[in-house]
């Protein structure tokens, strides 16, 4: 069984074709970033445009790459939602008019839901992606983390799973976008509070965690605002400072332990609870999915606090891409789920899990 998988929720245009659910056969992502770079973060509109322009282009590079025919595609995978409405639409029209066109069935793909099944690519024939050796078990405990979602979610088996948490705000990638901004750190702001977070000392300032009335539940908007009043503090200004002038007033040592000070509470914040919902679940396995599972404190500090293995996959696979839409599009195929009406199917840009 082979699926093709289209992604166009944010700001990557992303096509793959991944067979019986756990080899990947080719994985093709465009990404606006570096427009978005010059502003601080996705421009909603500069993303559509974008993604009208590279859909067709990585849906046949995708195909070429896995060496397929569209007689050998069994089914095209979507993302419906969530997301931002006017790049949805890009992807979803793009697969209802090729389900019509090429007489292919129709699966309507929940990107949060996708993220996770990312973790299920065991093999692939194509360079450069380390992968995990089995996929996971269920009862499965999964940690999303990305620019758009953080949540901690129990599945019991495919299709049955329950929203354990999730964020009450902003969303961890977020923060962490929204906090390289403030200290001068290029988007996205991940990969550069890691890179700058390197020389800083993690302890030298105590940020604040969240403590929230729901159990499993996130929150990180004080924490920005906190590392915020920092910044201003460090920079001897006072709190009506243009905070776009902020970072000039900071060193570089300054601003690297803010990158590490934050990361390690931004980080700590999901790992307690996840350490919380595996001790009250007892899970087979935990898998950390989404852009920020790619962050290599986020993978040391639940390795050390867990008494199992977590499992992650290749830091392409983290963020946005087609290959997890695929995936979760051949779990859909195989338990024979109904189709979507490639006449009728809409986006859903709030969609939850
Ligand atoms: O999953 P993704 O590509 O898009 C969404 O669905 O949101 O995640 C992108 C997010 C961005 O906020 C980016 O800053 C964050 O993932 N990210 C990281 C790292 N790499 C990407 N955050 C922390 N550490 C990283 N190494
Ligand atoms: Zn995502």
């Amino acid at each position: 069984m082979k699926i093709l998988g289209i992604e166009t929720s944010c700001d990557e245009t992303a096509a793959a074709v991944v067979e019986d659910g756990h080899r990947l056969l080719s994985s093709t992502v465009a990404s606006s970033m570096d427009l978005h770079a010059l502003y601080g973060g996705v421009v909603p509109e500069i993303a559509a445009r974008s993604h009208i322009e590279y859909i067709i282009p990585m849906i046949r590079q995708a195909l070429s790459e896995a060496q397929e025919e569209w007689a050998d595609i069994d089914a095209i995978a979507v993302t419906y939602g969530a997301g931002l409405g006017g790049s949805l639409l890009i992807g979803v029209l793009a697969a209802r008019t090729l389900a019509i066109v090429k007489r292919k069935p129709l699966y309507a793909v929940n990107h949060v839901e996708g993220h996770v099944y990312a973790n299920f690519l065991t093999d692939t024939a194509l360079p450069g992606y380390t992968l995990p050796d089995s996929q996971p078990r269920f009862p499965l405990l999964a940690l999303i983390v990305s620019g758009g979602h953080s949540q901690l979610v129990l599945f019991r088996d495919h299709f049955d799973y329950t929203l354990l948490g999730q964020t009450q705000d902003d969303a961890i990638g977020e923060a962490f976008d929204k906090v390289a901004k403030i200290i001068g750190l290029p988007y996205p702001g991940g990969p550069s509070i890691s890179k700058a977070a390197i020389i800083g000392n993690d302890k030298k300032y105590s940020l604040p965690k969240a403590n929230m009335s729901g159990r499993y539940d996130f929150s990180f908007s004080g924490l920005k605002t906190a590392v915020l009043r920092l910044a201003q503090r460090e920079a001897g200004v006072g709190f009506e400072f243009p905070s776009r002038e902020l970072s000039a007033r900071l060193s570089d040592s300054v601003k690297a332990d803010i990158a590490a000070s934050f990361e390690r509470i931004a980080i700590q914040t999901v790992v307690d609870k996840t350490v919380m919902a595996y001790d009250e679940f007892s899970p087979a396995d935990v898998v950390i999915a989404g852009g920020v599972a790619a962050n290599s404190v986020l993978r040391e500090q639940l390795s050390s606090r867990l008494p199992c293995p977590i499992k992650y996959t290749d830091p392409k696979l983290c963020t946005d891409n087609g290959a997890m839409i695929a995936t979760l599009g051949c779990f859909k195929f195989g338990a024979r789920q109904e189709a979507a009406d490639a006449y009728t199917l809409n986006i859903a840009p709030d969609l939850s899990m």
